[in-house]
């Protein structure tokens, strides 16, 4: 038993099947951007250094909802021990993978191919493991996967909250705003993998989304494939394997009453590498409610609980999220 999903075999078959094939328009080919790249070691020097650096990371985030960044304070050690477990965890054979309780994870927390996919319109070309930190301590030991994630978590969540509370400063939100509602076992962290797609034309690693979280942390590695979209154009991310990816999520959109731009963004499947990326969600507990931050506010209060419970009801009755235009005044 091989590694990948037999799930993808099955639509395999289909896209190759001619009727199919005629339904899929080619996606397009997209010139590579650099994201801004934000040296974040500016905000340990002196005031002038700070601000400058705090003043990229605002415009970033209100014109592209992305931006890179390096000297974030993560060891590279811990992000390559980290990757290392990764790819060791996603070679197991995929009968063990796809064993129940498999790391005695719940049976949300993976999804190798995907088969809650309804068409291939919603197919995502990947592997994932997605970890509510909440639930970390019950899962097997794993080599050393579980006090991997566990160390990189907290780091990761540092960082998340250092970096949402320059934002929100220059937002005039209370400076303990995060501190006081997110931490590593309200966020979650998801492990992906991208088989190589002999249908790469075609189909999406993953499919367009835009994040429902503050803000994520995404390390990945040199294969590149992560596209976002601004004003109806797609922009592909050049990769740059020792920086973090930032993208601005939907709550922080909300939050900054539309300043802060949650982006839709998608990864394209590539056909000859494989590729991994680990995403850290940086979000609050279930009960904080999302207030905007200034008047008039575009969007309503929703606690996070019901955006997600909204979410969860479009997606079952269009295959789509449709996110926060649900909660616009
Ligand atoms: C994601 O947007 O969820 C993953 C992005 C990536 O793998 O680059
Ligand atoms: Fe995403």
């Amino acid at each position: 038993m091989g590694v990948e999903p037999p799930f993808f075999e099955k639509y395999k078959a289909i896209l190759q099947s001619s009727t199919e094939k005629e339904k899929f328009s080619t996606i397009e080919v997209f010139e590579e951007f650099e994201l801004p790249l934000i040296d974040l070691s500016g905000l340990n020097l002196g005031p002038f250094e700070r601000q400058k650096c705090i003043e990229q990371m605002d415009k970033a985030a209100r014109e592209w909802g992305f931006f890179q960044i390096v000297n974030h304070g993560i060891p590279g050690g811990l992000l390559d021990r980290l990757k290392y477990e990764q790819m060791k965890v996603f070679h197991l054979p995929f009968d063990k993978k796809a064993e129940k309780k498999f790391l005695n994870l719940s049976a949300h927390s993976y999804r190798w191919g995907n088969p809650l996919a309804t068409s291939l319109r919603n197919l995502s070309w990947s592997e994932a493991l997605h970890i509510s930190l909440k639930d970390i301590s019950r899962m097997d030991e794993c080599n050393k996967l579980r006090s991997t994630i566990q160390e990189y978590a907290r780091k990761a969540n540092l960082l998340a909250q250092k970096l949402a509370e320059h934002l929100a400063q220059i937002l005039g939100i209370k400076p303990n705003y995060f501190q006081e509602n997110c931490s590593p076992s309200s966020s979650s962290l998801r492990m992906n993998r991208y088989p190589p797609c002999p249908f790469s034309s075609r189909m999406f690693g993953i499919i367009p989304h835009t994040d429902t979280d503050f803000l994520t942390i995404l390390s990945q590695d040199q294969v590149g494939g992560l596209q976002f979209n601004t004003d109806g154009r797609w922009f592909s991310v050049k990769p740059n394997p020792k920086a973090l990816v930032i993208n601005i999520g939907d709550l922080f959109q909300a939050l900054s009453n539309g300043i802060y731009k949650s982006i839709t963004h998608r990864v394209a499947a590539n056909e000859e590498v494989e590729r991994y990326s680990i995403a850290y969600f940086y979000c609050p507990t279930d009960e904080v409610v999302i207030q905007s931050c200034s008047e008039p506010a575009l969007y309503r209060n929703f606690s996070f609980k019901e955006y997600k419970q909204q979410i969860e009801r479009d997606v079952k009755a269009t295959g789509d999220k449709v996110g926060l235009s649900r909660f616009l005044w």
